[in-house]
Formats: C-alpha cells, sequence, structure tokens
C-alpha cells in the first residue's frame, strides 16, 4: 500500500520568506494562515500568524499554498522519487549501438523482426513527445504542489531522453525517418492508441480547463489514470517486451539496454502516478464513486483491447517464440495489477504472467521497491548486464 508521509510538523520549519499578501493568480498563491482557512487568509489582517506555510495546508490539487515553497515536505514519496531519477540519470550516446548496427545491416535478422523493430520504434518515437507536452502543458499546471512539480519536471526531462533515445537508435541504423516518424499517423494501430490518448491529453492541455469542482477534478483524475495507468502502464509494455526479447537472443543488444533503462524510468513514471491519483482520492473521497470506478475499469479495458490489436499488428506471424496470444494474456496480466494499484476491482480473473523474464526484470510485485532494490546498481549511467 502508500506510504503516505502525513508530517505534521508545526510552522516555522527552515522556510523561505513569504511576503504575507503577495501572490500572484498563476505562480503564487496567496499565503494561508496558520488555521488554514482560506477564507481567512484573504482577509487583511493575517499579520499574527500569516506568511508561513504549514504542512497540513499543502494538497496535491486545488491547494492555496504557495506552490514556490518546496519545503515543509508532505509528500515525502515525491522527493524520495525525484532524487531516485536523479541518482539513475543517463544518455542515450552512452550505450554503444555498434553490434546493433552490424546486425542491422546483416542477414541475421528476419523480416518478422524488423518489421516488429520499425513498428515498435513507430510507436514510441512520438508516444514519449505526447507524454512530455502532456506533462509540461498539461498536468503540471493542474498539480498544486511543488514536491510533486519537482518530480514532474523531472519526468518531463526523462521523457525527453526517451525520445531522444528512439531518435538515437533510428539514426544509428539508418531507418527511413519519415517511414518511422509518421507510423503514428499510418500505421493503424498505433493511431488507435494515440487517438484513444488525445480526448484526455487535450482535457489537461485546454487553457480554459480548471480543477475546482467535482466535475472538473473527477476529469483530472481520469487523465491522470489514463496517462500513468493505461499509457505508461499498458501502452508501453507490448514495445518493452518485443525489444527486451530481442535482447535475451542476443540481438539488438544497444536497443535493449535502452529500452531497460527507459522501463526503469517508466516503471517510476507509474509508481508516481499511481501516487497521485491515489492521494487525490484520498484527499477528495467524493470523486471516487462507484460509477466512476466502473468508468475507469472500462478505459483499462478498452487500453487491453488497444494494445493487443498493436500487438497482433506488430507481429503478424509470431516472432521470438512470442505470439499475440501470450501478450493477450500478459495485458491482461498487468491491467489486472493497474486495477489493484489504484484500487478498482480487477478485470480478468486468474489472468497469469506468461513472460517471467520480464518480471524478474520488472518485478510487478516489487514495483514500489524496485528501485530502492537496485538503485545502488543503477547509479548514474552505469552499464546493465544481461543475465
Ligand atoms: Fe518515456
Ligand atoms: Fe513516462
Amino acid at each position: 500500500m502508500l506510504n503516505f508521509e502525513e508530517d505534521t510538523k508545526p510552522a516555522g520549519m527552515p522556510l523561505g520568506m513569504m511576503r504575507p499578501g503577495a501572490f500572484d493568480a498563476v505562480t503564487m498563491k496567496k499565503p494561508v494562515v496558520a488555521t488554514g482557512n482560506a477564507e481567512q487568509a484573504d482577509s487583511a489582517a493575517p499579520a499574527r500568524t500569516a506568511g508561513r506555510i504549514r504542512v497540513e495546508d499543502k494538497r496535491i490539487i486545488n491547494c492555496n499554498a504557495d506552490v514556490n515553497q518546496l519545503v515543509p515536505f508532505k509528500y515525502k514519496w515525491a522527493w524520495e522519487k525525484y532524487l531516485a531519477a536523479c541518482a539513475n540519470h543517463w544518455m542515450p550516446q552512452e550505450v554503444n549501438m555498434t553490434a546493433d548496427i552490424a546486425l542491422w545491416k546483416s542477414d541475421k535478422l528476419s523480416e518478422d523482426e524488423r518489421l516488429l523493430v520499425k513498428r515498435n520504434l513507430g510507436f514510441f518515437t512520438t508516444a514519449d513527445s505526447l507524454a512530455a507536452n502532456n506533462i509540461v502543458l498539461g498536468t503540471y499546471r493542474h498539480i498544486s504542489n511543488p514536491e510533486c512539480r519537482q518530480y514532474l519536471l523531472r519526468q518531463a526531462f526523462e521523457e525527453a531522453i526517451h525520445t531522444h533515445a528512439y531518435q538515437y537508435i533510428v539514426e544509428s541504423l539508418g531507418l527511413d525517418e519519415g517511414e518511422i516518424f509518421n507510423m503514428y499517423h499510418e500505421v493503424a494501430s498505433i493511431r488507435a492508441k494515440d487517438e484513444f490518448l488525445l480526448p484526455f491529453i487535450d482535457t489537461l492541455t485546454n487553457p480554459a480547463f480548471k480543477t475546482g469542482t467535482p466535475e472538473a477534478d473527477r476529469q483530472l483524475l481520469r487523465s491522470l489514470i489514463v496517462f500513468a495507468c493505461i499509457m505508461e502502464g499498458l501502452f508501453f509494455y507490448v514495445g518493452f517486451v518485443q525489444i527486451l526479447a530481442l535482447g535475451r537472443q542476443n540481438k539488438m543488444t544497444g536497443a535493449a539496454e535502452q529500452y531497460q533503462y527507459i522501463l526503469r524510468d517508466e516503471s517510476m513514471h507509474l509508481n508516481f502516478g499511481v501516487d497521485v491519483i491515489n492521494q487525490i482520492k484520498m484527499e477528495n473521497p467524493h470523486l471516487w464513486t462507484s460509477e466512476f470506478r466502473e468508468e475507469v475499469r472500462g478505459l483499462i479495458r478498452k487500453g487491453v483491447e488497444l494494445e493487443y490489436a498493436y500487438a497482433e499488428d506488430t507481429m503478424p506471424r509470431g516472432v521470438l517464440g512470442l505470439n499475440s496470444s501470450m501478450f493477450k494474456e500478459y495485458l491482461r496480466f498487468i491491467a489486472n495489477r493497474r486495477c489493484q494499484q489504484i484500487g478498482v476491482d480487477v478485470l480478468y480473473q486468474g489472468a497469469t504472467n506468461p513472460f517471467p523474464w520480464m518480471a524478474e526484470m520488472i518485478d510487478l510485485k516489487k514495483e514500489k521497491n524496485f528501485f530502492e532494490t537496485r538503485v545502488t546498481e543503477y547509479q548514474t549511467g552505469g552499464a546493465l548486464s544481461w543475465d
């Protein structure tokens, strides 16, 4: 379960100074008085206690406390993820692509394997730009908590690194850039995934959209769930399995190493998103109705269908000992996991994991602690080993 740090240390921790009464509608909220009552914060006589943020005044959404003050921390899980993400920093050009280039030029890859690699990149080359734009132009504006924003800033940069990694692979292999980067328009199963996502991204990036009503807050929550649990938590996984399966067969090992770094990053993005979603639920229980939970289950079910269609499309005849029915089972297995993570009933009773080696790499049962258990191995761009 979640590890909420309800730190209720009193005001007067080592804080930056506030200017009582100073605020700006976009970047700074008016200081909250010690009562935590926003009405009083708006009054003209807050001098006795106003000006210092109390941890109990902090909220993930619709918060009235100044977002420019990082401390006192309320959500230590967000800060810890920020630190862990920075410790795991890597850059694509640190990975040697020589073996991949030689293999791609040789006759040792089948046409099915080549199709798999190209369609895989065809999704990812634009997916992470979509993710970055969703964070920067959407989510970030609506999350009114500085430690969560600090993580989102890091996450946004990681999405840029991922886009860079995919571009680096495309360039290294000498693939047709126009073909790969346009697949999200031109390949139906890729376009269908993006078209599913776009309305939820558009909600958050719409300049007119604001939280603060149950309807709008639920819209935000819905978009956060789609982004974390379906995009980052389902739509990436067929692609990860494919390239990591190649790597396990000693093919495309440079690309596979990059995908493993990306998987590590995305696993943390997912876990952060789940923590944010669950914290919003806790702070706003009125949003989490049975009707809404059923709607969420329907969205996850739709996500599984779209990702399964993508699996069939990238591996029409089966490849690497993998076939699309294995992916159907795998998607059901991880969809159940997403349901459990955010507290809705599982969709596919009895689904099992047909790729136990993936579980070893990203042990789903230990997702919460994934990096804590491996962080010393992975510090700052160290090479991953395949075993
Ligand atoms: Fe990414
Ligand atoms: Fe991500």
